[in-house]
């Protein structure tokens, strides 16, 4: 009795299994899209990492041969083994060793040692193909240590939709997430580290969202911001109520950047009676408000058509350049936007632009802006510039010295900068020696 129970509970379970399964496996195809949507890190650690894994280390040997990466085996080993090995195969190419294969919460990176005579150029030209071979996004191969290449791949994009932080405080002074980094890291504007920025792009590439993202990170901070917006104040004027001045033509421009130097020079002379380098070596009782300057459209402050405008543009050039100079160590920091930033607005462009550390190049119109923005630094980043597309506004490229990254800026709209402005208002420091009106 007993072993005949047995008998037919041993011959349902394995059909009970296969439901079970059927279900599981159904349940997860059709709530698949939506729990990626929901946990697409999760997602991609448990569905997506795992058949990407297998199948770079299925087609490594392969890959590593079409890219031109393995070495034959010398020739008289090969013609030794064909004598020896009675016809068998000879011995195949040498491929550099896959490294582990470890996960990220957008991809993965694995490192790999070059083999001799080989550079990291070589596996940097190879990045497409494995992108391809891979299915993955991007693949981007970076110098780890002398005879090691590190791979990183990106699954999806992960600019297509960078997630904007919940929280929006005063965080730390002078520091703004203002997007995403293409690693999944936060692009981080921090003013204390680069004083002086060139945002540029062509019309509706994203400047404006990068600068509202900027302002809206720093309305709830003890700062002040200044605008000059030249086109009118069509942009700037969003903030007014958060902004200590606001110039919105090139006459006002000029009055307002040198009542700026002023103030800047007397910033010098306070710090140097108190003997110390810069404003953050005042006690914090005495140390003055920091001005972040926000320049919209620098090429109306540059253009000229007679030859009254020409003394305004080279006044505003002058003082653009020495309040680049001595602002950071005084509290003064600036950000510039423009369209089009090249050496036909002037001489004092390609000065001033020495000046701006930080430099963000959306997508641009023509080669020579992206070139001014980024070509003294790194000429790899230019590439990267130009294969930006319409679509994705709001993504730049950014440069520094140490090298270049892909980042997109979050979307913070006209009508939320606007409502920050206005929240924050009272924050305003009132700096009457600037105001447009009064100069
Ligand atoms: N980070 C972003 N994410 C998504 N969409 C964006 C982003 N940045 C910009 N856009 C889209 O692009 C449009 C134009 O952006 P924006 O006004 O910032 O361009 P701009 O470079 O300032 O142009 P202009 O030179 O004409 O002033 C925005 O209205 C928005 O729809
Ligand atoms: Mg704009």
């Amino acid at each position: 009795m007993n072993s005949a129970s047995t008998t037919s509970a041993d011959a349902t379970w394995p059909s009970w299994v296969l439901v079970v399964a059927a279900v599981l496996v159904s349940g997860l195809l059709l709530a698949g899209p939506a729990l990626r949507r929901r946990y697409p890190v999760a997602w991609w650690l448990l569905a997506g990492f795992p058949a990407v894994a297998l199948r770079v280390a299925s087609t490594w040997r392969p890959l590593m041969a079409g890219c031109g990466l393995a070495m034959s085996r010398r020739p008289a080993l090969t013609v030794v083994s064909g004598l020896v090995g009675n016809g068998a195969a000879p011995p195949q190419p040498r491929v550099p060793r896959l490294g582990l294969i470890r996960p990220t919460a957008g991809g993965f990176w694995l490192l790999v040692r070059l083999l001799p005579g080989q550079v990291p150029e070589d596996f940097v030209k190879a990045g497409p193909a494995m992108a391809e071979d891979w299915g993955v996004h991007a693949v981007r191969v970076t110098s780890w240590k002398p005879g090691v290449v590190r791979i990183a791949a990106s699954a999806a994009d992960p600019l297509a939709a960078p997630r904007i932080p919940r929280t929006r405080g005063p965080g730390q002074l002078l520091r703004v997430t203002v997007g995403a980094l293409e690693t999944g890291a936060a692009w981080v504007v921090d003013l204390r580290r680069v004083p002086h920025w060139l945002i540029v792009g062509a019309t509706r590439s994203g400047k404006s969202t990068l600068i509202n993202a900027l302002v809206a990170g720093l309305a709830p901070q003890p700062v002040a911001l200044v605008g000059i917006d030249c086109k009118g104040g069509m942009e700037l004027s969003l903030y007014e109520p958060r902004l200590s001045a606001l110039a919105t033509n090139r006459e006002q421009a000029v009055r307002l950047l040198a009542a700026l130097v002023d103030l800047t020079l007397d910033r010098m002379t306070v710090c140097r009676a108190a003997r110390v380098r810069n404003i953050w070596g005042l006690p914090e009782k005495e140390r003055p408000v920091p001005v972040v300057v926000i320049v919209d459209e620098i090429a109306e402050l540059f253009l000229v058509a007679s030859r009254n405008e020409k003394d305004e543009a080279q006044a505003a050039g002058t003082a653009l350049i020495r309040l680049a100079q001595l602002g950071a160590a005084l509290g003064v920091f600036l950000v510039v936007a423009g369209q089009r930033v090249g050496s036909d607005l002037g001489p004092g462009v390609t000065a001033l632009r020495a000046q701006l550390g930080g430099r963000v190049c959306h997508r641009v119109a023509d080669p020579g802006t992206a070139e001014m923005a980024l070509g003294d630094l790194n000429p790899d980043a230019l590439k990267a510039a130009q294969a930006i597309t319409p679509e994705q506004a709001g993504t730049a490229v950014l440069a520094s010295g140490d090298g270049w990254e892909r980042a997109r800026s979050h979307l913070i709209t006209e009508a939320d900068a606007e409502s920050i402005a206005a929240e924050y208002s009272h924050l305003t420091p009132n700096l009457s020696d600037l105001h447009v009106e009064a100069l």
